[in-house]
């Protein structure tokens, strides 16, 4: 098939997630057979095949480190600065490591006030005190305060409060083992880890080591930090964002618009994958929903393609413009293109309950990406919003007058939807909507549910892995008729159910 010059001058007939079904399959496995791993790019694998959208209402630090902790990724939205962006990377990064590899530091003349301001940024408690040669000299901690009083704070100076040298310390190579034996014997917090000339190369938190024990599919680096992605754009100075980001730690940059299939974007990949400077990090191009826009991106070294035009939940794009493919055959048409160069691709939007997860991995597509579903989670960016004694989390398009116009604080992502130079917010043409979705509790539980499900589907599919799934999974096409019959449907719900809202 060839979507781009059709024999029919209205195209072929385009599907999307209720118009199909998955058909039975023989099954002999165990639950606890079946493993959920699915590669997200060409050199990355996720235990769970799941990430959070790049939405200024989903993914900031918090969701990023909650999502990496389940198995999958979060992507940090592009909505802020180019810095403040790259502090959300930095927090995922130190967050739940093995070893913290580079530790906030504070030098002894700073005053308790500074150290009070950088506990509150960094969200962390305790600092190892470094000479102007990164020496270590002592460790001060959040608690060394309580013996001062606050008025004295601008005054007095780490190096009065601090617990200096000696102190005890590992190598820099220390294995796990052996700073676990250290952190009990000596009932230590922290463990800062020096090289042979005392200079400080990285903190071990017992804090950090239980963590990492609770949270065993975690997504990691290979230093066990945290992973996490974050969106870019082709416009002004993304650039200086993409190479600010890559320092800041980041693993994946998704150079991301609603129309991804332009040659600003594509060239940016490009770049991204040439460059030497950028070239080691994982490149996501996006969003396309043909096969054409697909190879385009995979020409340019893309590390995954994202799929979805005008899916999602809060999109106008389809309505606004009379542009989109439904999304099963634009993920199927992009998987054309990307599974024969081993490019994996991600079904981005469009997804209302775990049933979809399957279908979509079956349509071609190696991970899906979610904001609907997600943005009721407790680790959303927002505040709970009481109505009618029921709780609710804001969600809104990133291509809403809410995230393009000047609303409240700078736009900075205007150009994901092609309106970058548009500076009055009247002359705005949003293809998004604001909203707000049922809280939902912490991450964990919503993927323990997403999950299951992808979990039964395999099981009902006889798949005992992803890859099995997507070359053994069959569809059926359905009518609307066979779509009501598939819902609870003559039955007024009672009870809420953790995994089903309604229709
Ligand atoms: P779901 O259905 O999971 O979709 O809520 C999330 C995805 O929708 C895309 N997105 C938009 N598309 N206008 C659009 O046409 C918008 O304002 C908008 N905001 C987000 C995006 O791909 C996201 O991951």
């Amino acid at each position: 098939t060839d979507q781009t010059s059709p024999a029919d001058p209205f195209g072929f007939l385009g599907l999307t997630y209720d118009d199909v079904l998955l058909l039975p399959g023989y099954s002999d496995l165990a639950p606890s057979d079946i493993d959920t791993t699915s590669r997200l790019t060409r050199e990355i694998s996720l235990k769970i095949p799941l990430l959070s959208a790049a939405m200024d209402t989903v993914t900031e630090s918090a969701m990023a480190i909650a999502m990496a902790r389940q198995g999958g990724l979060g992507v940090l939205h592009r909505n802020l600065s180019i810095e403040d962006q790259a502090q959300q990377v930095d927090l995922v990064k130190r967050t739940q490591t093995g070893i913290i590899t580079n530790p906030v530091t504070i030098g002894p003349d700073a005053t308790l006030e500074e150290l009070d301001t950088l506990a509150g940024q960094f969200r962390i408690s305790g600092f190892p005190v470094v000479d102007l040669e990164n020496k270590l000299i002592g460790m001060v901690t959040n608690r060394d305060l309580r013996f001062t009083p606050v008025a004295e704070w601008a005054t007095t100076k780490v190096d009065e409060v601090m617990t200096p040298q000696p102190l005890i310390t590992g190598p820099s190579t220390i294995s796990r083992d052996d700073a676990t034996l250290l952190l009990r014997k000596h009932k230590l917090e922290r463990l800062p880890l020096i090289d042979p000339d005392g200079r400080i190369t990285g903190l071990i938190t017992v804090k950090d080591f239980v963590k990492s024990e609770q949270f065993p599919d975690s997504s990691k680096d290979g230093q066990g930090r945290l992973m996490v992605g974050a969106a870019i754009g082709y416009f002004g100075d993304s650039w200086q964002r993409a190479t600010a980001l890559i320092e800041a730690g980041v693993d994946v940059l998704v150079a991301d618009t609603a129309h991804g299939n332009v040659r600003m974007l594509i060239d940016m990949v490009r770049r991204l994958k040439t460059d030497p400077a950028t070239k080691d990090v994982q490149v996501i191009g996006g969003n396309v929903a043909t096969r054409q826009g697909a190879q385009a991106f995979v020409d340019a070294g893309a590390d995954a393609v994202k799929v979805g035009v005008g899916p999602g939940s809060i999109c106008t794009t389809r309505v606004v413009t009379g542009v989109g493919v439904p999304q099963i055959t634009a993920v199927y048409e992009a998987s054309l293109a990307c599974k024969p160069a081993g490019v994996p691709v991600i079904a981005d939007g469009g997804l209302k309950h775990s049933g979809e997860i399957g279908k979509a991995l079956v349509a071609g597509a190696d991970s899906v990406m979610l904001g609907s579903l997600f943005a009721g989670c407790e680790e959303t960016p927002g505040d709970l919003v009481l109505v009618n004694g029921k709780q609710f989390k804001t969600y809104r398009g990133m291509g809403s007058m809410g995230a393009m116009s000047s609303r409240g604080k700078k736009s900075y992502s205007k150009d994901r939807y092609f309106q970058a130079e548009v500076t009055s917010d009247d002359k705005i043409v949003p293809e998004g909507i604001e909203g707000q979705v049922a809280y939902k509790g912490p991450l964990s539980t919503v993927a323990h549910q997403l999950i299951g499900g992808l979990h039964q589907t395999m099981f009902y599919t006889g798949a005992r892995t992803v890859p099995e799934l997507q070359a053994n999974g069959r569809f059926i096409r359905i009518t609307s008729a066979s779509l009501k019959e598939s819902h609870p449907h003559d039955v007024q719900m009672t009870v809420e159910s953790p995994n089903y809202s309604g229709f």
